[in-house]
């Protein structure tokens, strides 16, 4: 079945396309502001202007016309509204003038079960990273349960903030992961909750700590203490539920030095990392496709009148049927 997948829930736009478990496409284009944070208007502007090439791209490099889509998946949530109604209104109007059946999917589902799907884990313990959600997962009979998760702020938007402070214009997360190679460390806030983490004292003290050390020291110790606090939680979680497989996803995913520490801890319990490639850690549309399909085809239907955002949408409450 071909389906193609619409992700709009941030600052990327990502068509994807998808038969089954293979995939035909993932194009995406990113907003990236120069000197601040996601300004959601402008992100949706971006987000509709790109939404016509994106799209053409995508059936372009899957070698297929409109007419054989199938299915029409889009991001429900969680995310920014006027981001994520970009992908709703462009799905709703292909499924409309295809006459094809549409199904809204949770963004976290979605790079949970692309990672899973593709890196062939069965019942994983799973650590999703990204911009505003840092979240350890399980699959307990019919949800995914949230172990534990950030009590303020996400990952990525904890090093994107650093990175803003160091005067960095894009792509901070590889260019902190970089700098911290030849750093040294620098005591930091370490909080812990139990299954929970805080990383707002980290990010103030961080920040401090530009101005009396030098920028590598500063990445060195961001990376090695917030990391650590996620390997704590982590192995507190894989210690509880004894799963073989520890799933790593989405935008922070690729940090090398992440991967590395989490491999480490994972040994001793006899249990495997896997991170699946980049492109489908970051926010893109095959994830949504792919996810899109899993759940048409175990039955979970939608009503185009049905069709909506949830900017709060939380990946527990979704019912898990396949
Ligand atoms: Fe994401």
């Amino acid at each position: 079945m071909i389906c193609i997948g619409m992700e709009s829930s941030a600052h990327t736009v990502g068509i994807g396309i998808v038969d089954g478990r293979r995939v035909l496409a993932n194009e995406r284009s990113t907003y990236q502001p120069k000197y601040a944070g996601i300004h959601p208007r402008k992100a949706a502007d971006f987000l509709s202007k790109e939404f016509e090439p994106v799209l053409k791209r995508s059936l372009e490099t899957a070698g297929v016309g409109l007419d054989d889509v199938e299915l029409v998946a889009f991001t429900m949530g969680p995310g920014l509204g006027a981001c994520l109604k970009i992908g709703l209104v462009g799905a709703k109007m292909m499924a409309q003038m295809l006459d094809r059946p549409i199904i809204g999917v949770n963004h976290a589902l979605a790079h949970i079960e692309i990672a899973r799907t593709l890196c062939r884990c069965r019942n994983p313990l799973v650590v999703y990273v990204s911009g505003g959600n840092t979240q350890i997962i399980v699959r307990e009979d019919r949800r995914y349960r949230v172990m534990g998760e950030t009590l303020d702020i996400g990952l990525g938007n904890l090093i994107d903030s650093v990175g803003r402070s160091i005067g960095l214009k894009h792509a901070h997360g590889s260019v902190i992961e970089k700098m911290a190679r030849e750093g040294r460390y620098i005591p930091l806030p370490y909080s812990v909750k139990g299954m929970d983490l805080v990383f707002a004292g980290l990010l103030t003290e961080a920040q401090n700590s530009l101005k009396t050390h030098r920028s590598e020291d500063v990445c060195y110790s961001l990376q090695e203490t917030a990391f650590s606090m996620l390997v704590e939680a982590t192995e507190r979680a894989l210690a509880l539920t004894k799963r073989k497989e520890l799933i790593l996803c989405g935008g922070v995913a690729q940090n090398s030095r992440l991967q590395e520490m989490l491999k480490e801890m994972t040994k001793p319990h006899g249990c495997r990392l896997f991170v699946t490639e980049g492109q489908f850690n970051a926010d893109n549309g095959a994830m949504i496709a792919m996810t899109g399909s899993l759940m048409y085809n175990s039955g979970v239907k939608m009503k185009l009148a049905d069709c909506r955002v949830v900017q709060k949408m939380r990946v527990d409450e979704v019912e898990v049927v396949w």
